[in-house]
């Protein structure tokens, strides 16, 4: 039986975080589940994003896997708390979810030189101020400016992420963050569909100006993390199987997730709802 490694995001986001995790750690088996139907996360309720971050945890864990990463920023900010701490231990205290902003934030000072950060995230992950509270926790004297992107992640999930359009509103929140402080040296690309818009911000970003993804910070923190705790490492399968999930049409989540991956991959419509 396949014990897979879940991740999880709101859309097609998360795969940014499983092309690295697999490129570092091709061994595993993995199931991708995109709640596309129900994204953007980003502008929902704490309650709403909690919810369907839980039915979504609950059906990877139904699907066999023992540890599941949260791909989503707003998911992490928003969700990652309350699974672990309230409903783990009810559900299996042996099953694990981990999410993105402490394997980010915990390599910040490494990235920095000013100490002056600019994170670009979701509205529901900024208004959460989960980033800055992280960092705060972990280097605090570093300074952390916050500007919300409301529209990359629908620029991306519509396929306009490379177009024309998405010129001015990526323009716009950079130029927005930058001004807020003139020492900011590194920007964080706080949520996992931002890598895409990578070309169209670098543009408008001072050749001075570090920008930080995700991906590869995720994917080293886990293989640290699965180093650390042997007893779950050898519960993960290894055939280097992956298998994608998502809440809307199979043939659209195909055709977008090849591209982004740069593959032809197949994918299966689930229904998080009715427990399917
Ligand atoms: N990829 C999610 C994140 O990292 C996007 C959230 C959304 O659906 O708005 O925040």
């Amino acid at each position: 039986m396949m014990t897979p490694i879940g991740i999880f995001d709101s859309g097609y986001g998360g795969l940014t975080i499983l092309e690295q995790i697999r490129k570092r750690l091709p061994q595993y088996d993995y199931l991708y589940l995109g709640d596309n139907a129900r994204s953007p996360y980003g502008n929902r309720s704490f309650e709403v994003v909690y919810e369907f971050t839980l039915q979504a945890v609950q059906w990877l864990f139904r699907r066999g896997c023992r540890l599941v990463i949260l791909a989503c920023n707003t998911a992490s900010a928003k969700a990652l708390r309350t699974i672990q701490q309230k409903d783990l231990p009810a559900i299996d205290p042996e099953r694990r979810v981990l999410g993105v902003i402490r394997p980010t934030v915990e390599r910040l000072n490494k990235i920095t030189g000013s100490f002056h950060i600019g994170i670009l995230g979701t509205q529901g992950t900024i208004t959460s101020q989960s980033y800055p509270l992280e960092i705060e926790k972990l280097f605090p004297g570093m300074v952390v400016e916050c500007e919300a992107c409301p529209m990359w992640v629908p620029l991306v999930e519509n396929n306009e992420y490379d177009k024309p359009g998405a010129d001015y509103f990526v323009k716009q929140h950079i130029e927005n963050v930058l001004r807020k402080d003139l020492l900011i040296d590194t920007l964080v690309l706080a949520c996992t569909h931002y890598p895409l818009l990578e070309n169209k911000i670098r543009k408008y970003l001072p050749g001075e100006i570090r920008l930080v993804s995700q991906g590869q910070l995720v994917a080293e923190s886990l293989e640290d993390y699965l180093h650390r705790h042997p007893e779950i490492a050898s519960e993960c399968s290894e055939n280097g199987i992956c298998r994608f999930y998502t809440t809307e049409s199979e043939e659209k989540f195909a055709s977008m997730a090849s591209m982004f991956l740069k593959g032809k991959i197949e994918a299966e419509r689930v229904n998080l709802e009715n427990a399917g």
